[in-house]
């Protein structure tokens, strides 16, 4: 969500003039888009602001936008004095008012107001993937787990309306995307605002109708809003991409009360097992926090548990790290940082040997890949399967032209922990 935020800030500055330099020791004006989410993400924009500043500050204006801009507010004028503009995401549909401040030497621009009902909707987002774009379609979030800074930081949701989500997505699949990812904190609770009030299950179903698309994503889910109509919708049409990220966070209910999730491990396992009984095979994702207050071996060990039961394709998993504004930060059994580091170690010990496994199962099989790129050192081409597997591959020599963009089948011969290798059946599509 935060690389989308800044392809809209760079194609709103890129309409108003302004020009992207290679480095931003060329650039005039400097801008961080920021992320709080964790402590170690904040602190590095601090030192980068510093580290920066003492290089090559030197006649540069500089913005800090972003998680941390709307956390720290005018706090960030005191840490970093050289900075002239802190805004947040919520506050970017008036960045190009806040441009004209900035251009008239005002020095202190502020956008930190949370009571916008706008999605930052630009028609000028400058896209970083030739291939793949992003669709926002919904912002902020409702929900108020008990970790999490982003209710605070990206303010309550908004969703866009199912007719400006068509519109981006057929305008992109004119101008030769095929690969559409739709962005939300909690996309499952999408609802279009307007009379035909679609939910988010039919938002992706209209989304994999538009011609021309060839893959449609989604991130991220919450368990609690995931409803069986997403598998039905995702069924019925192969463009919906056969991979589900459905963040647990733990395996424990005592801890999952704690961190006011709303919902149990057996509720999350039955929406498991609706994604497992779909027709097509789909590939499952997660995100797990070790170490929230209070979290015990017994309940670190379901947390494990659960890994055995549902055999994840990829998980993300962090340290739990105390944020400002967030309910956890007054718990009580705080958990060493030694000890969150060995609970991390395990479970991702675990997960390693799990996607061995799994992994392994594909030698043999034919996927189809989108290419994305072409690694010169191995001479191999990387390919993304729809289950979201990375699938290296070589592929007969061609005259030397690019692959990437293109679809092709590729046969499975080797396997590894994070990624799969094969060779491209040749008949490019
Ligand atoms: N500490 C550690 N991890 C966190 N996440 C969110 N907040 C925190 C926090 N305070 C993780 C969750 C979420 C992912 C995007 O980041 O697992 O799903
Ligand atoms: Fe944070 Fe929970 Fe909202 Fe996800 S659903 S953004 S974890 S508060």
């Amino acid at each position: 969500m935060n690389a989308h935020d800044s392809e809209k800030v760079v194609g709103t500055l890129l309409a108003r003039g302004y020009r992207e330099v290679p480095t931003p020791e060329e650039a005039d004006l400097v801008l961080y888009n920021t992320c709080s989410i964790r402590d170690k993400a904040e602190q590095k924009v601090f030192t980068r602001l510093q580290n920066f500043k003492r290089e090559a500050g030197k006649g540069k204006v500089f913005a800090v936008l972003g998680c941390v801009a709307q956390q720290e507010g005018e706090r960030i004028f005191e840490r970093a004095p050289h900075v002239s503009l802190v805004a947040g995401s919520a506050s970017y549909t008036r960045l190009p008012e806040m441009l004209v401040q900035l251009e008239e030497g005002n020095r202190r621009v502020t956008g930190l107001s949370l009571d916008t009902d706008e999605t930052f909707d630009t028609p000028f987002t400058r896209r970083d993937n030739p291939h793949r774009a992003y669709i926002t379609i919904i912002e902020g979030c409702d929900k108020s787990c008990a970790y999490c800074v982003v209710p605070f930081t990206r303010g309550p949701e908004r969703s866009r309306t199912g007719e400006s989500v068509l519109a981006e997505a057929r305008r992109l699949a004119e101008s030769g995307y095929t690969e559409i990812q739709l962005l939300g904190q909690n996309v499952n609770s999408y609802r279009d605002p307007s009379p035909a009030a679609w939910d988010f299950a039919t938002l992706l179903a209209r989304t994999a109708e538009v011609p021309g698309i060839r893959r449609v994503r989604y991130t991220t889910s919450h368990p609690r809003d995931f409803i069986k109509a997403i598998v039905d919708a995702m069924d019925s049409n192969p463009v919906l991409c056969n991979h589900v990220h459905l963040p647990v966070q733990s395996g424990s209910n005592r801890v999952l009360g704690a961190m006011q999730r709303l919902y149990t491990r057996e509720q999350y396992l039955e929406r498991i097992a609706w994604i497992k009984n779909a027709r097509r095979k789909m590939a499952l994702t997660t995100d797990i926090i070790v170490g929230f207050p209070g979290e015990t071996e017994a309940d670190f060990e379901e947390t494990l548990t659960l890994l055995d039961e549902v055999q994840y394709d990829s998980l993300f998993s962090f340290k739990y790290s105390p944020r400002p504004n967030t309910a956890a930060l007054a718990m009580e059994d705080k958990i060493p940082d030694a000890e969150k580091a060995r609970r991390l170690m395990v479970l991702n010990e675990k997960q390693r040997a799990i996607q061995i496994r799994r992994n392994a199962e594909f030698i043999g099989s034919l996927e189809e890949v989108l290419v994305e790129g072409h690694n010169p050192a191995t001479g191999q081409w990387i390919g993304r399967t729809s289950q979201n597997r990375t699938l290296n591959f070589t592929h007969p020599p061609n005259g030397g032209a690019s692959l990437v963009g293109r679809y092709l089948n590729v046969r499975v011969t080797r396997s590894g922990p994070n990624s799969l290798a094969g060779e491209s059946a040749a008949n490019v599509m």
